[in-house]
């Protein structure tokens, strides 16, 4: 599989940027000390046109989409935002925990000091900005947001609960071997997208003082969120690591394999068997890519909008063995298109899981409770935050109504 080359950005490039675009020159440079501190624990009826569209070849027209579609589509009704009296003790804390983004700058003998401490509507806004790029015609069925969650995800579950080593704190895939771990492929496209949030070429970085870390997360939360999931509760404070972070291939699941390596996987993690089902509805979006993983096409015929439909497809439909020359999976019978990989089929196979597919099919607001709660728990895998911060989530404002 050919592989676009990785991007790359060490703290010194960084640096470098910001020196070009602060238009400092190397004698400056000398004699001003610039110190920067990225401290960092750092829809639709459109997507059935472009399911329809990705899956021309076969007899989708002829299937009526009621069959498959929500009749109404929930939308999740969040909390009201609290507007909590403990969000300065909370920033005091995130602080403490590295979510923060301070900046110095020092000039000669009249040092002057800008603290940038970003707060909530902060990170609301570095939300908002991202929401707003991930609907685009040219890419896949029409959204970022699925190669976001999957960036997030892959990012998160290599934790290791044994070591406390891998887990969302790092962002370590932007490194070598971990960017070409075999599980990974593809997921460039999702740190190309989140790049310029980051880091963009504006006379000066728009968001430089968020980590990579926490941006990758945000980015996953944001997709959620925008794809009408569930709200999914955020704390700031992951900090970037190094190519020596990385971890090592293999702990990311295989999709060709059963049960007992779905969990051998999962509870390395520290998850049961209902968080496994709760977790495996992500596919309720997106789609595999032949290029990519070796697998083909969509889960459910709206893979923008996340739903239960993954687990009532899975009841529902016959599911048969594809023939073709690709991995062994799974097409439904009726439309031939929409897939299966054999780890999903193991969900309605094994009988710890399958009762759990039944729950979640049933219920999409039991789905929802469920996924927010497994979902925020993989996000913080290995994360040392501060102290207290656990009782202080954010959440972030949906930009649709
Ligand atoms: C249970 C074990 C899992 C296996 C074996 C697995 C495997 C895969 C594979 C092979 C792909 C296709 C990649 C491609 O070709 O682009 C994929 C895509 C995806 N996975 Fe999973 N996955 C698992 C769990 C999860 C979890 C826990 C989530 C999120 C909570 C998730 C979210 C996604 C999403 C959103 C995509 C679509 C990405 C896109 O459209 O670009 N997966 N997964």
């Amino acid at each position: 599989m050919a592989q676009k080359a990785d991007t790359t950005i060490t703290k010194e490039q960084d640096v470098e940027r910001l020196r070009k675009t602060a238009g400092l020159d190397d004698a400056r440079l000398a004699t001003q000390a610039m110190a920067i501190c990225i401290v960092s624990m750092a829809s639709s009826a459109r997507q059935f046109a472009r399911v329809a569209t990705r899956t021309t070849t076969r007899s989708f027209a002829a299937v009526p989409r009621q069959a498959f579609r929500q009749q109404g589509r929930r939308f999740y009704s969040s909390e009201p935002e609290k507007k909590s009296s403990s969000s300065l003790l909370y920033l005091g804390a995130a602080a403490a925990a590295g979510g923060l983004g301070i900046w110095y700058f020092t000039s000669g003998a009249s040092a002057s000091t800008k603290e940038f401490v970003p707060t909530q509507a902060d990170y609301q806004k570095v939300y908002n900005d991202i929401a707003e790029r991930l609907e685009v015609d040219d890419y896949d069925d029409g959204s970022y947001g699925p190669v976001l969650v999957r960036l997030a995800w892959h990012a998160s579950g290599t934790y290791d609960k044994e070591t406390g080593t891998g887990g969302s704190n790092g962002a370590t895939m932007r490194f070598a071997p971990e960017s070409a771990h075999g599980a990974n492929a593809g997921l460039i496209a999702a740190r190309d997208f989140l790049e310029p949030i980051k880091a963009n070429s504006q006379p000066i970085a728009k968001y430089p003082w968020i980590s990579y870390s926490d941006l990758w997360i945000l980015g996953g939360v944001c997709a959620i969120q925008e794809m009408h999931g569930p709200i999914i509760p955020y704390r700031p404070g992951r900090r970037d690591g190094d190519a020596a972070a990385c971890t090592p291939d293999g702990r990311l699941p295989d999709a060709s394999k059963g049960a007992r390596h779905l969990r051998d996987i999962f509870y390395r993690m520290g998850f049961n068997d209902q968080e496994i089902v709760a977790l495996s509805g992500g596919h309720a979006i997106g789609r595999c890519h032949r290029d990519r993983s070796g697998y083909d096409g969509p889960w459910t015929f709206s893979p923008t909008m996340l739903t239960n439909d993954f687990y009532k497809l899975l009841l529902e439909e016959k599911w048969q063995v594809k023939k073709w020359d690709g991995p062994k999976q799974f097409e439904d019978k009726t439309t031939k298109s929409l897939m299966m990989l054999p780890t999903d089929m193991v969900l309605i196979q094994d009988k710890a899981f399958k009762p759990w597919v039944e729950k979640y099919a049933a219920d999409n607001e039991l789905f929802f409770r469920d996924f927010s709660n497994v979902v925020l728990r993989l996000f913080e895998l290995g994360v040392p935050f501060a102290e207290g911060t656990e009782n202080n989530r954010w959440t972030f404002k949906p930009t649709h109504s």
